[in-house]
């Protein structure tokens, strides 16, 4: 299957801005704008060449004052005029920051507006001195969408998001975030999509291209080894450079070659001893040089040392400093020499070609009125056919539609629809769980009027922690009378138990009952209604309302379905409720592992750092399972998992047959590549789709190999009944390839490969094709000595995970 649908973006772009510079659309901002059109007959491809043009000629007309206030963006607006906002015109209430603009004699381009984020667009729904509102949807959270596996349902999503951006007048949006789950406990987790680099960078490929194809900018984020949040200004990230190039690094590299985002946020934390906004081998020779990156860099907000070192930064790549306000400080150090106009200039430039695309420079008229009741359909759908189906004992699910239900748990009345921080959404309404329950089946009142009295008296307030964030509430279960239990296992036909988990910006969760581990009153909930409704014969389900993943092991055995729905946006009620009924059948795929303890991941022994200065937080976190992230590490060293990397089940079967060796041109070196093909069939009853997965086992010459690793992927269409469809792989030397530190190189060594085409990464009991690399290929060669750790560290002194 394509890996992306959307491929319009360059086009649609070529006609607007050919309308614009035609002056078709209203208002021209370069005086020189007449020059243009003569330069650019109106069929010139408007390309990255094109604008990079338009931004040196307009970078040429621009005094140093106006470069540097370019650069350092005005400072964070609260919205009581507190900061001057160079040429803003047309300004949206809660977006999160601004690029200045240029308003001279020679110049007039408006200033460009970010907002977040990555589980749908954050402005304010309210504006003053209008009456109208201003909703987004609230999509389902990243680790959701990951799980479809689906690049074709995520670029949907992706263009419903990018229409509400243009329509509400903003023009990049801060997302998709995409950083790897290292660990279960990072507290924002939610926003990002797996523990695997390839699925991350295609789903987040996928998501830039949907956005984009509006005109609208994205912002890849965090850049880049900002996997935990503790500490997370200052904290240090010690991590091999293979590692780096492997994992982290790997899905931004995929998502920058594939889909050319307008912008990569670089993020909070120092990378071996240097803050990542800093780093130059980051910034410039990998991100632009080795990936050829075209768009523009800008700090997470806030970010390092702005008031000292913004020089730094600049000169380093980072282009844009957010939300800025430290001008002073920046003439300091151009007037000492620090930095000079040629190399602001480079970073003006890289900002104008972005800017001139955007809405706000081609005086795009917002309508204020995005399609939200079509969204709404999508946000539905495309959280219901992510779900993931871990357990489903005896055909537990669908319960058939108008049964009676008893529902348990706080989570149905406030059902979490994402988590908080700068990645909420002022959505209109949300669906709780109980509502949408109430649309299809017979629900327990009795039961479900407890559970709303219990919250509304119960409910905890946590505000915000900026002004423009709202509070959101929390509300641990109550303890439940066994024989409410044993009256309601009576008076129904099944049991539902909802488990809600909130997580956020700024914080990392712990493995501790309430937030990893399950409370007393859930664990005793869970085995009360297990005994009581086993003994009237009747099934016990599960659904997991979480941000990200919680222990299963202590429970999982005592009930017979469990649906891991993640934060499903605002439609969750419906949409958990589409999946309970077998109204979707439920397509996705855990995105990461589920361990069976968390002692059992192998960052648990260094997550979220060691403290150095006795100060009670910690500084430095050690990358201690270098390559050996989430089933790579399971895998390798043969660990028990809960639930495997890749599975979850489906209403229906799946058969896997014939999978072959299509062809094999890895004899032609860097550009060679090897296809794969297997035939899928809907062995089962009901319509479903499914997502199958490429594992590699490479042979190890000079560099060890996770025993697995994902390779490539894809998902049948809706397959009827009976049906079967041909999938096809082709999987090119560079995604084949290893990093070689030693060398710097990206390598494929030579020997037999074996492949598993498999429906999760468990591959027992399959039988691998295998195809041959009869020597060595360098497919590239990379900036030497990029990202080496500190002077006198080696990965040695930290690397507790090797073969
Ligand atoms: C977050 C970013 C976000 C920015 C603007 C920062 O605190 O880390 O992800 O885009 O704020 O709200």
């Amino acid at each position: 299957m394509e890996s992306l649908a959307i491929k319009t973006k360059l086009n649609t772009l070529t006609v607007c801005l050919t309308l614009a510079l035609a002056g078709m659309l209203a208002g021209c901002h370069d005086d020189d704008d007449d020059d243009h059109q003569e330069e650019s007959p109106p069929s010139q491809v408007k390309d990255a060449a094109y604008y990079q043009k338009m931004a040196k000629e307009a970078a040429a007309k621009m005094s140093i004052e106006e470069k540097l206030n370019m650069i350092m963006g005005p400072g964070m607006n609260m919205g009581n005029g507190d900061v001057q906002i160079t040429n803003l015109k047309n300004d949206v209430s809660g977006v999160a920051g601004y690029i200045n603009g240029v308003k001279s004699d020679k110049l007039d381009i408006p200033a460009t507006k970010l907002a977040d984020g990555p589980a749908g667009l954050r402005i304010n729904s309210t504006r003053s001195g209008s009456s109208e509102t201003y909703y987004a949807t609230a999509w389902p959270i990243g680790s959701l969408l990951a799980s479809s596996w689906d690049t074709q349902l995520v670029a949907e999503v992706g263009k419903a998001m990018g229409e509400e951006i243009k329509e509400y007048g903003v023009d990049f949006i801060l997302a998709p975030g995409m950083n790897i789950q290292r660990n279960p406990l990072n507290g924002r987790n939610f926003e990002y999509y797996s523990e695997d680099p390839l699925l991350s960078g295609k789903i987040a490929a996928a998501m830039v291209d949907g956005v984009e194809s509006n005109q609208v900018g994205t912002t890849i984020k965090h850049f880049v080894a900002n996997n935990s949040e503790t500490n997370r200004n200052s904290i240090d990230t010690l991590v091999s450079p293979r590692a780096m190039r492997e994992i982290y690094l790997r899905g931004f590299q995929i998502a920058v070659e594939e889909s050319q985002p307008w912008a990569v946020m670089s993020s909070y934390n120092k990378l071996n001893g240097t803050y990542t906004n800093e780093r130059r081998d980051l910034l410039t020779d990998i991100l632009r040089n080795e990936w050829d990156f075209k768009g523009l860099v800008m700090s997470d907000w806030f970010a390092g040392t702005p008031k000292l070192t913004a020089w730094k930064q600049f000169k380093a790549g980072n282009d844009l400093i957010e939300p800025g306000g430290e001008m002073e400080a920046l003439k300091a150090s151009y007037d000492k020499g620090d930095i000079t106009e040629a190399d602001v200039t480079v970073n003006v430039e890289h900002i104008l070609s972005q800017v001139f695309q955007s809405p706000s420079y081609n005086n795009y008229a917002a309508n204020n009125k995005p399609d939200l009741e079509q969204h709404r359909a999508l946000a539905r759908q495309a959280a219901a056919e992510s779900m993931v189906l871990l357990k489903n004992d005896g055909q537990a699910l669908p319960l058939t539609p108008r049964l009676k239900l008893a529902s348990f748990g706080v989570s149905q009345i406030e059902t979490i629809k994402g988590g908080t921080g700068s990645g909420q959404v002022n959505n209109e309404s949300t669906i709780m769980l109980a509502e949408g329950l109430q649309q299809q089946y017979s629900v327990d009142e009795s039961l479900t009027a407890f559970y709303r009295d219990y919250y509304a008296q119960n409910k905890v307030e946590h505000p915000g922690f900026v002004s423009s964030i709202p509070s959101y509430f929390t509300c641990e279960d109550p303890a439940v009378d066994v024989s409410v239990i044993e009256s309601a296992a009576q008076n129904n036909d099944a049991a539902l138990i909802t488990i809600g988990r909130i997580a956020g910006e700024g914080v990392d969760r712990t493995n501790t009952r309430g937030d990893y581990l399950l409370t007393e009153n859930e664990l005793n909930l869970i085995k009360n209604a297990s005994d009581a409704f086993h003994a009237a014969g009747k099934k016990v389900v599960v659904v997991l309302d979480v941000s990200a993943i919680v222990d299963t092991t202590e429970w999982a055995d005592k009930v017979d379905a469990i649906l891991l729905s993640y934060l499903p946006g605002q439609e969750a009620g419906h949409a958990i409720t589409d999946v309970l009924s077998g109204a979707v059948n439920p397509g996705g795929k855990l995105a990461q592992t589920i361990p069976q303890y968390y002692a059992d991941v192998p960052s648990a022994t260094t997550f979220p750092g060691k403290d150095l200065n006795g100060d009670g937080t910690p500084d430095e976190i050690d990358y201690n399972d270098d390559i050996y992230v989430g089933y790579r590490y399971y895998t390798t060293f043969s660990k028990p998992v809960a639930w495997p990397f890749g599975f979850g089940l489906s209403y229906t079967t799946f058969a896997y047959d014939g999978a072959t060796v299509e062809s094999n041109t890895l004899s032609n070196g860097a550009k060679g590549a090897v296809t794969l093909s297997v035939s899928v069939t809907n062995t089962g009853s009901v319509a479903g789709k499914e997502a199958a997965q490429v594992y590699i086992s490479a042979p190890e010459v000079k560099l060890k190999k996770p025993a697995l690793e994902l390779k490539s992927f894809s998902k049948t269409d809706s397959l009827q009944a009976g049906a079967n469809q041909k999938l096809t792989f082709t999987i090119p030397a560079k995604t084949l390839a290893s990093f070689d530190p030693q060398k710097n190189q990206w390598i494929v060594e030579p020997g037999t490969y074996k492949a598993w085409i498999s429906p999760s990464s468990d591959v027992a009991g399959r039988d691998p094709v295998t195809f041959n690399v009869s020597e060595e290929i360098v497919v590239s060669n990379t900036t030497p000595d990029a990202l080496a750790l500190p002077a006198g560290v080696n990965p040695a002194d930290f690397v507790t995970v090797s073969q």
